[in-house]
């Protein structure tokens, strides 16, 4: 079960492997997990379906993987640590005998409200260790999850709990984040108003708060699993039945539900947590992110959990009750494996040195970094003053759609750069395409990010919607995945991730679509239309900026922001507020229609010189009345 790699001269050996012989690579990996009945094929593939099926006829159960086969050997090692918000309060510790027994019980109580296999349940929850609980009883029964991060709001539930046809919500009263107390059943009574799918929806009672309780339909979780067995058989799924489903923006429309499958995307979860966090047995990992976004469903579940490690949850937010929580936490359990995001960092250096300096970390030995391109700057902080120049920072590249980490340092085992994510996993084949879509071999070089050869926890569809997948993802570059990112390779072949070359902002790490926030704010009855982009911030990576067309031009223009604001926090969630709002008469335009994106780029990033020809535009005149009025 040890999957590691344990040096560089075998990451290469073993990549050359992958290579030359996938389907043997793989096989060697996949025989030491725990099959109900082996598979009997490796892969079968064809990207311009795309259809993509690893480990044919295999069937087994990830929870059984992640939880029965360690209680022998592991059943009194801590499995999660849950760290409060509150430094007060108590963290709570479960072996791996008490993590199955707690999803066993709440498996059985699934069932008992009638879930059975491939329905959808969508789970709305603070980080408390009952989200994690949910998350895999529905795994042990067969049912299908869907995580909708707590942050966003009624209409965005709504949107993903009719789209999944999900069958029940699972949910707190509400969470705490730092100082605030934020409702959860409140949004979830306001979503499923409108969703007629939902039968049933379970609450914990996390505050203490009293929620409305609907008669019939909602049910605490505590009365749900009083009388059920600790022990739950788990549910023999194939290796192609879907195990999640997750939501994700891209440059058109609604979010899309990305699927995911139980066999591959149980191999490649643990192959890379193991990888490349170099996990070793008695290690104490620690992921900030949150349960909500794949980082958490790949890296705090399931590839720690099925690797037998310990795997730590944080209820809290990085600033509280000081800018130095991180740091406290890591020395208060021995934290060995850090993973967080460059936002994370950027926004606690600029708080200065002390707040790290005050703690050892000397229990630290690799640090990670993930969801957006890390500057310079931060890189070097994290490295100087959390990891002392002592611990590698892994910076790993992968996608909700890729399921695991695709391109990353290995620990301390392969060479590193900042602001590089470095080397491609063995198993995964990244090119750069040209604007021809013609594959650029040599180094020093730049372009479309793609992958060429299927790997075992790629998407396999978007949710009912399987043309949705093709185009956005397999009809771009004949025979490639698409990532929609642009990559430069410098002379050694390390990969730097530029960033998106599509409609996709990344805020914080989390992605946006600038359709769906453009939908958003013309639902706001006074807008005409409007064009949002993203711009860069020196916190949060890139921040939202919208160019608003109003019916009329409004007199009180901080009202009208403020109003503008509500209805995207209302369609969408606080999450994607956007910074600046400029008011505008028209928007720069083809002469067929279509909006220039590109000129409002460069005005947002304050270059208006850059502009480049305009006098091609339906009104040239706007972009004058544009840059003179830009935020
Ligand atoms: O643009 C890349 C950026 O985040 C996008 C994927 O976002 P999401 O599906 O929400 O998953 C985030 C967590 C895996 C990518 O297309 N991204 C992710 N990791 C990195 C990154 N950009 C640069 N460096 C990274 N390490």
């Amino acid at each position: 079960m040890d999957l590691r790699i344990k040096s560089f001269d075998e990451y290469k050996e073993k990549y050359r492997q992958s290579v030359k012989n996938p389907e043997g690579f793989w096989d060697e990996i996949a025989k030491t997990f725990s099959w109900k009945e082996p598979y009997d094929k490796v892969l079968e593939w064809d990207f311009d379906g795309p259809d993509v099926k690893w480990f044919l006829n295999g069937k087994l159960n990830i929870t059984e993987n992640a939880l029965d086969r360690h209680l022998e050997k592991r059943g009194n090692k801590l499995a999660l640590i849950w760290e409060p918000n509150d430094p007060k309060e108590r963290p709570i510790r479960y072996t791996y005998r008490e993590l199955y027994e707690k999803v066993c019980e709440f498996a059985n109580a699934l069932k008992a409200q009638g879930i059975e296999k491939g329905d959808v349940v969508c789970i709305y929850m603070p980080m408390i260790p009952e989200l994690t609980i949910a998350v895999l009883a529905c795994a042990r029964i067969g049912a299908v999850h869907s995580v909708v991060f707590a942050g966003f709001s009624a209409h965005a539930v709504a949107d993903r709990v009719n789209d999944a046809k999900a069958k029940m919500v699972i949910t707190a009263d509400g969470l705490n984040r730092g100082a605030k107390q934020i409702p959860l059943k409140r949004v979830v009574d306001e979503a499923i108003e409108n969703c007629n799918c939902v039968e049933s929806v379970i609450v914990y009672d996390c505050l203490g708060w009293s929620p409305n309780m609907k008669e019939g339909r909602d049910h605490w979780w505590h009365d749900v699993v009083q009388t059920m067995a600790k022990e739950c058989p788990a549910e023999p799924m194939d290796a192609e039945d879907i195990l999640f489903i997750l939501y994700t923006s891209g440059s058109t429309g609604k979010p899309k539900g990305v699927v995911h499958t139980c066999g591959g995307y149980m191999v490649y979860s643990a192959y890379s947590f193991q990888n490349v966090f170099q996990y070793e047995e008695s290690d104490i990992y620690w992921c900030t992110a949150d349960i909500g976004w794949i980082t958490g469903h790949t890296y705090i579940i399931y590839g720690p959990l099925v690797s037998g490690a310990t795997t730590m949850m944080f209820e809290g937010v990085p600033t509280y009750p000081d800018p130095g929580r991180f740091w406290q936490v890591i020395d208060k359990h021995g934290v060995n494996q850090f993973y967080t995001a460059p936002t994370a960092i950027r926004a606690l250096m600029a708080h200065g040195e002390d707040h790290v300096l005050s703690y050892s970390l000397d229990s630290l030995k690799v640090l990670g970094s993930v969801g957006e391109p890390i500057n310079e700057e931060a890189w070097r902080w994290y490295h100087i003053h959390v990891g002392k120049e002592r611990c590698p920072v892994v910076d790993s590249w992968w996608q909700t759609e890729t399921g695991g980490i695709m391109i990353s340092g290995l620990g301390d085992i392969s060479p590193m750069r900042p602001s590089h994510a470095g080397y491609p996993l063995p198993g995964i084949q990244p090119v750069l395409l040209d604007q021809e879509g013609k594959e650029i071999t040599e180094n020093g070089v730049e372009g479309y990010l793609c992958v060429k050869f299927p790997w075992p926890s790629m998407l396999r569809t978007t949710y009912r919607d399987h043309e949705r997948c093709r185009v956005t993802y397999f009809s771009h570059y004949k025979g490639h995945y698409f990532t929609g990112d642009g990559a430069k390779r410098d002379e050694n072949g390390m990969y730097r991730i530029i960033g998106r070359v599509d409609d996709v902002i990344n805020v914080s790490g989390h992605r946006f679509g600038t359709a769906e926030i453009e939908e958003a704010i013309n639902s706001n009855a006074a807008v005409v239309e409007s064009a949002v982009v993203g711009y860069p911030h020196a916190l949060k990576g890139q921040g939202i900026y919208a160019y608003v067309v109003f019916e009329k031009m409004p007199e009180d223009l901080e009202t009208a922001r403020a109003e503008i604001i509500e209805t995207v926090v209302e369609e969408i969630g606080r999450i994607a507020k956007p910074e600046k709002i400029q008011f505008v008469s028209g928007l720069p335009k083809t002469r067929s229609g279509k909006i220039m994106r590109r000129i409002l780029r460069k005005i947002a990033e304050g270059e208006p010189d850059k502009l480049g020809d305009t006098s091609t535009l339906l009104d040239p005149d706007v972009v004058d009345e544009i840059v003179n009025g830009a935020q």
